[in-house]
């Protein structure tokens, strides 16, 4: 493709972004909803990776809006989502919460399955809830670059297609075994005008240092926050955006609990007994369920929470708790999270988007406050079931998506789950990701 032609079709530098006037159903959230006002004791604060002192908002300035630091600082319980958001997220949301009828048949289970399917959105997973916020608060600053890393390119395609809907630019580091092994999202984030890397790239000083260091290495999402962070640091109109992980993220996608709690109550259902959420940086399974934990604290439910991790990444189940950087150039705050360590490169899984050394601080925070636990899914495992619930209920889940799904199927398979509401957080759709299926079924 021609990326100079793309990239000029979105290249514009017009005003903070406008609503359109849409009607917006009622049932579209009007607020994102804030675990940090409900956790029984506050999450450790980032740290400046030089001083390791709590951070202030002017060091965050340089990488991203105003809006969205003090999104990160924040303890409010709710916080309006801009109009002009709402209109874009009323083209999907609500998403639908689906009864599961066909899988509990498959599986044989008395547990009540539903799921929540997120793979409606334009890009096909949960990405697009944080992109859009994102891209919108960035221009509203009068950015016009934005820059980010992608491991499978889920992200990188939600934040190509909001910078699009925001008249904005967008440049992409991809893990190089993503790049490689799955060219369709590449082509999707250039169809929405945005421009996609190998990482690590001979374009950053951080990339040349690991291509350098390890010619043949199949690159980290660690990595490519590192060459995508450095490349918004060298340019004034540009900032960067993270997908997951940092705190404004998590309240972004809490768009989709809120509306489960609604979606539940409307089955007539009391509450989701337990709810299974893959984990990658931690974003859709804090947006599934920091809604219903924070019912659990203010009201009382007894919803369990559990995070789906791959066998092989296991942050949550194998890692430390303790500071730690992002990225591997150490570019990034010192996050407390549950991490395998900066430097390690997880074997090139299918789920390339759940390939990252540490965890969100508010889910590690949960994990320790012991308001969720984690449980280490493996790879054929995950594919197991992906495919028994793509026979069921006929979608294909995200590579991703399908460790939450052995959660939850293994569990409705006990005897444990009878009569029980089981919930599973159905994160993208898998269409782009047939050749993984291929190599297993
Ligand atoms: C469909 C899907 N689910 C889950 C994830 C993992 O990310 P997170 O843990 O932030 O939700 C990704 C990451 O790219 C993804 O594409």
């Amino acid at each position: 493709m021609n990326n100079d032609v793309n990239t000029s079709a979105t290249g514009s530098t017009g005003p903070a972004p406008e609503p359109m006037g849409a009607d917006i159903p009622s049932t579209v959230p009007t607020h994102w909803y804030n675990l940090n006002a409900d956790f029984p004791e506050p999450v450790p604060p980032a740290l400046h990776p030089g001083t390791r002192e709590p951070l202030g908002p002017q060091d965050l300035a340089p990488l991203f809006p105003m809006a969205l630091i003090l999104q990160e600082v924040s303890t409010e319980r709710y916080v309006e989502i801009p109009e002009a958001v709402r209109e874009i997220y009323a083209l999907w949301r609500p998403s639908p919460l689906v009864r599961a009828l066909r899988l509990e048949r498959a599986l044989g289970t008395k547990a009540r399955i539903y799921y929540k399917y997120e793979g409606v959105s334009p890009a096909g997973s949960h990405k697009p809830n944080t992109a859009v916020a994102q891209a919108y608060y960035n221009a509203a600053e009068g950015i016009t670059r934005l820059t980010t890393e992608t491991g499978a390119g889920q992200w990188g395609a939600s934040l190509a297609l909001a910078c699009s809907l925001m008249g904005m630019t967008c440049e992409v580091w991809q893990v190089r075994a993503s790049y490689d092994a799955k060219p369709y999202r590449r082509f999707q984030m250039e169809t929405y005008g945005s421009v996609c890397h190998s990482s690590p790239s001979e374009l950053t000083d951080a990339g040349r240092a690991m291509l350098a260091a390890d010619p043949d290495t199949t690159g980290s999402l660690g990595m490519a926050i590192s060459e995508a962070v450095e490349a918004a640091a060298k340019d004034e109109q540009a900032h960067y955006a993270l997908g997951s992980v940092l705190n404004h993220v998590m309240l972004h996608q809490s768009v989709i609990g809120q509306e489960v709690l609604v979606q539940l109550a409307e089955a007539g259902e009391r509450q989701a007994d337990v709810a299974f959420g893959c984990a990658g940086g931690g974003s859709n399974l804090a947006g599934l369920t920091f809604p219903l934990i924070g019912r659990n604290l203010r009201e009382g439910t007894t919803t369990r929470v559990v995070a789906c991790e791959p066998a092989a990444c296991p942050s949550i189940t194998q890692g430390e708790y303790r500071y730690d950087h992002g990225d591997v150039a150490g570019l990034t705050p010192l996050l407390k999270m549950h991490t395998l360590g900066k430097n390690f490169v997880p074997p090139p899984l299918h789920a390339g988007g759940l390939r990252y050394h540490g965890m969100a601080p508010m889910v590690s925070h949960a994990v320790e406050l012991g308001l969720m636990s984690g449980q280490a899914v493996g790879q054929d495992e995950a594919f197991a079931a992906g495919v028994i619930f793509a026979r069921a209920e006929g979608i294909i889940p995200a590579p991703e998506s399908t460790h939450a799904v052995a959660g939850a199927v293994e569990y409705a398979r006990s005897a444990e789950s009878d009569g029980q509401v089981v919930l599973i957080g159905l994160s993208g759709n898998g269409v782009l990701d047939l050749p993984a299926y291929a190599a297993y079924v």
